[in-house]
């Protein structure tokens, strides 16, 4: 008897474009992807911590380089997906500026729905541009959240750039199926990065979060690196459209 074999999660030859990669998830994300053998390009605006990220990427054997991208930048997005086609892109670039609905700046507003939605919108097209015009396909996972999937206290603007970006998702999926191009999105809960820093300095929030998270802890970059592999390759191959809750269970209830 024939038995069914298992996809592989090996993604040797394959050329991946990590932003955010300097810190967080998005390293995680890099790191994650290098280590099952795709060549790895890191990007990020500031270039002290990406070169740091990158030294240490090579040192540990890994096949990486840095590239400085502001994703918020419609012509550095278009540059940096320019010849040949990423084969996977992780767009783990995102900020956050939390406040009451109404203390909401214009500015912040702008800054946030800036990289979170219109950044990961024009990363997403040129990306895809590069791969339809090569006759390829590709997988792009945007680093989304759970807050895409409830609201949250303070985080009006927030949730609002996270719930566009499952809808942006959904709809390029929809075009981009027959062209063998998938697009999804990783949701995590809170994850101990440079980005929640603040709030897990206060012990209010840290039980909140830890009565919310069914699983009793805190997220921890680890626990994103195992859903970028999956999504990146073959083994996810039937998988677009759609997000993939990294929550501890925050909202199963
Ligand atoms: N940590 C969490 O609990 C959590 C939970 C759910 C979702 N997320 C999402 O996960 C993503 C990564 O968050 P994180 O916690 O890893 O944050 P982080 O540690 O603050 O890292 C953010 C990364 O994005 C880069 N970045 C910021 N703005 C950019 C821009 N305009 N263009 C290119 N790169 C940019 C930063 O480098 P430069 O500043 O040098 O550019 C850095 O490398 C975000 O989208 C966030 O919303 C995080």
């Amino acid at each position: 008897m024939d038995l069914p074999r298992t996809p592989s999660f090996r993604l040797d030859g394959k050329r991946a474009l990590v932003t955010g990669a300097s810190s967080g998830i998005g390293l995680g994300a890099a790191v994650a992807l290098a280590e099952v053998g795709a060549h790895v390009v890191c990007a990020a605006r500031g270039m002290d911590r990406l070169t740091e990220a990158v030294a240490a990427m090579t040192k540990a054997s890994m096949s990486a380089e840095a590239l400085p991208l502001d994703v918020a930048s419609f012509e550095e997005c278009r540059a940096a997906c320019a010849g040949a086609p990423f084969d996977v892109v992780v767009n783990a670039a995102g900020l956050a500026r939390h406040s009451a609905a109404l203390e909401t700046r214009p500015e912040d507003y702008d800054a946030v729905m800036g990289v979170n939605l219109r950044g990961a919108y024009f990363l997403s097209t040129e990306a895809a541009r590069a791969m339809l015009a090569a006759g390829q396909g590709g997988s792009i996972i945007h680093i989304s959240s759970q807050m895409a999937h409830v609201g949250g206290i303070d985080r009006a603007v927030y949730c609002a750039s996270k719930h566009g970006l499952e809808g942006m998702i959904k709809s390029m999926a929809i075009e981009w199926g027959s062209a063998g191009i998938r697009i999804n999105s990783i949701c995590p809960t809170f994850i101990r990065t440079p980005l929640t820093e603040q709030t897990f300095d206060d012990p209010d929030k840290v039980k909140w979060i830890e009565d919310k998270i069914k699983l009793g802890r805190v997220g921890e970059v680890e626990d994103i690196m195992g859903a970028v592999v999956y999504l990146a390759g073959d083994a996810s191959a039937m998988v677009t459209g759609t997000s993939l809750l990294v929550d501890g269970g925050w909202t199963a209830e």
